[in-house]
Formats: C-alpha cells, structure tokens, sequence
C-alpha cells in the first residue's frame, strides 16, 4: 500500500482576504462544496493506500480532525508543527517518522492546495509510479506547461515523456525567474511539478542526508523528543526551531540524483492565486466568474465573490478586476496585480 503524507501547513497568503493566517486557503471550500483538503484527503484514501500522515502547524489541529471525520477518512498520525518551517522539515519529519515502522514503505507526499479533475488519471499516474518508486527512484509527476509560470518547478526529461512510463529526469528547476520560465517553455522539454513525489522512506532518507544534511538533526530531535497530545504528535519547539526553513524542492529535488517523471494530465492545477481561482471557476462568455450574493453588469474578465452573508457586490462597467467581500475584509485589484498580494499581506501584517 501506498502510505500518503498530507501536507497542509502552508498559509497561502496569496488568496486573501478568504485565505487567512487563522484559516488558510487549503481549509475553505474555495470551489463547490468541500476544501481544498477534503478532496486532497479523498483522493488517498481507498484500498490502495494506507491511513495517511497528516503534516500541519499546531494551530490547525482540529481543523484536520473535523474536516477529516466529514469525509469519513482517519489519519495515521497528525504531526504537528510548533512552528511553519516550509516543506522541506515537514516531509523529513513525516518519512522519519514511517520509516520508523517501515524504512521500506512507499510514500507519496501530496500538498493541500490543488485541484485535480480526473482522479482515475491521478490514480493511474501513481499506479506507474509505484514501479519505479520501488526501484529506488524518486518520483515527480509532470504537468505539460502553458505559460512561462515563475511559481512552480520545472522538470527537464532525458528523451521524451509517454503516458503511462515513468522516464528519467535530467534536471529540476525550482521557481525560474521570468527569463528562464520562458526560454524552459519555448525549449519544449519542460514539464511543470506537481509538487508531489513519490519514493520509498529509506530512499527519501537518504536524499536529505545527502543532500540537506543540516536538517536531519534538529529535524530528528523534534521527532524523538514529541509529545503525544490528544492523539496528535507535537513536535519539540526547540529542536523544530533550529531546523532551516527551506522547501523539498530547493532542499532536496534540485539536487537529487535518481528522479524520475510519470507525465500526469488530469486536469491539474494550483490555486495559488485568484487569476487561477477565477479560471478554475469557469468564467462565463464574458470571462466573469461569481460566487455568492453578488451581481455584475457590464463586466469582463472578472471575479466576483461575496462570502458574506446578507452583503450584496455589486460589478459595474469592471475589467481584469478581482473583487472579494469576507465580513470583515474586502479585497480589490486589477487581476494582473493578484500576485503581489503575498507583498500586500506582509505590510498588513507588519502594520499590526
Ligand atoms: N505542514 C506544512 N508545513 N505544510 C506546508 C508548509 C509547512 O511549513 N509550507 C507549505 N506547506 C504545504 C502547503 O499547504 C501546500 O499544500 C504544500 O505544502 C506546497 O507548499 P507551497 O508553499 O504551496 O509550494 P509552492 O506551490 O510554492 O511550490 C510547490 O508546488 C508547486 C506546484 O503547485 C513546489 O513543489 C513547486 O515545484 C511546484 O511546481
Ligand atoms: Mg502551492
């Protein structure tokens, strides 16, 4: 069986004001009726996986219990972070921690923050998967680009890519700047990352003992010095602090040798932003998407949502624009600024 580790500790300011610091984007029901992490949870969960290992800061806790016992799904473990410290500390501490009862148990690390709309082709990916991860590799899953994205990383093939094999990758590129997003794109051997892996536990070991090998340390400390609370495993605050807040990506795939690629196309995208939301929620003939009590007239190429109850938007005569009413905040920009919102929110943040 596959063992799944959910990773749903990130705060997602970029979806202000409906992703918060106290509520984060991958918690709200931000495209039809459940999160973002339900549907990661129910994607994992069935006959071919064992009961996932949830990884999230300790503020979230019973947020991942309720949202978890709503879908019916019950987690391995809960390990909770004192403090975020990005993925690269939360993946180890989870793999640590399988690889304490199986070092040869595959994982599959799988963020919270995604839509996938065919999950039989997700399936059908992990299953090739499966194959090489058991032969040692480390596993990506490659979205065929559109667009010279700076967010995401890139994975350079060998040769090329077939569905249903998984090929050997030459090179990762993790978050190009805009010039070398390009010249990857026009290049036509680049695929984007999913953001998950798949490998075995003593594999993935290995690769961060390699290759970060300054978090293992602090990282192990963490673990062994835990606390059971409630059913969570809390990690030791002062060990975890001392770990370097880094991505997997930067910390370990830049680097990895061994990685392999299963081309996935099935329907993938992150809702890292609200230019993504807006196209995600099927904008109609005049490129407006709208969600709750909210009106647009003459409006083109523009999100409109009211998440508040009993308050009414109102678009008129609006271009590119997004517009998001929560009751006690409202946002509103020209849709090409949505990605300096993560600015936006630092300064509100530094203001008190
Ligand atoms: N537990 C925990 N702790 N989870 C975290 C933390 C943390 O400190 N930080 C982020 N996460 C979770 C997020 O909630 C999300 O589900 C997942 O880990 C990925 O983190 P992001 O911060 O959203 O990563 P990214 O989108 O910038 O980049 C990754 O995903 C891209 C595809 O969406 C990379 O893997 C890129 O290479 C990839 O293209
Ligand atoms: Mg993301």
């Amino acid at each position: 069986a596959i063992t799944p580790i959910l990773l749903c500790g990130g705060s997602g300011t970029r979806l202000w004001p409906l992703s918060r610091r106290s509520y984060p984007k991958q918690f709200s029901a931000l495209m039809g009726e459940e999160s973002l992490f339900q549907a990661s949870v129910r994607r994992v969960w069935g006959k071919e996986f064992a009961r996932p290992v949830v990884v999230t800061g300790a503020e979230f806790r019973f947020i991942v219990t309720q949202q978890m016992a709503e879908v019916g799904a019950d987690p391995a473990a809960v390990i909770l972070e004192p403090s975020a410290r990005n993925t690269g500390p939360a993946v180890l501490a989870a793999v640590m921690q399988v690889a304490q009862n199986d070092p040869e148990a595959i994982v599959l690390i799988a963020p919270s923050d995604h839509v996938v709309r065919d999950v039989q082709a997700f399936h059908a990916a992990l299953t090739v998967a499966v194959g090489a991860a058991a032969e040692g590799r480390i596993v990506t899953f490659g979205i065929t680009p559109d667009r010279a994205e700076t967010g995401y990383g890139y994975l350079e093939v060998e040769g090329g890519v077939e569905a249903g094999v998984a090929a050997p990758l030459r090179r990762f590129v993790e978050k190009p700047d805009r010039a070398r997003a390009e010249a990857m794109l026009a290049e036509g051997r680049f695929l984007w990352n999913a953001g998950i892996f798949m490998a075995r536990a003593d594999v993935l070991l290995a690769a961060f003992e390699r290759h970060a090998p300054g978090l293992v340390g602090p990282v192990r400390a963490a673990l062994e010095g835990a606390q059971p609370d409630l059913g969570f495993l809390r990690l030791a605050a002062e060990p975890w602090g001392e770990a370097e807040e880094i991505s997997i990506d930067y910390a370990v795939m830049e680097r990895a040798e061994r990685l392999s690629v299963v081309p996935f196309d099935g329907g993938w995208s992150d809702l890292g932003g609200w230019e993504t939301v807006w196209r995600e929620m099927g904008p109609d003939g005049q490129g407006v998407a709208a969600s709750g009590a909210v009106h647009a007239i003459d409006c083109r190429d523009t999100l409109l949502r009211s998440e508040a109850e009993g308050q009414v938007l109102i678009g008129l005569g609006l271009e590119r624009m997004i517009a998001v009413a929560m009751p006690d905040a409202v946002l509103v920009a020209p849709m090409d600024r949505a990605q300096d919102l993560r600015l936006a929110v630092a300064a509100l943040k530094a203001s008190g």
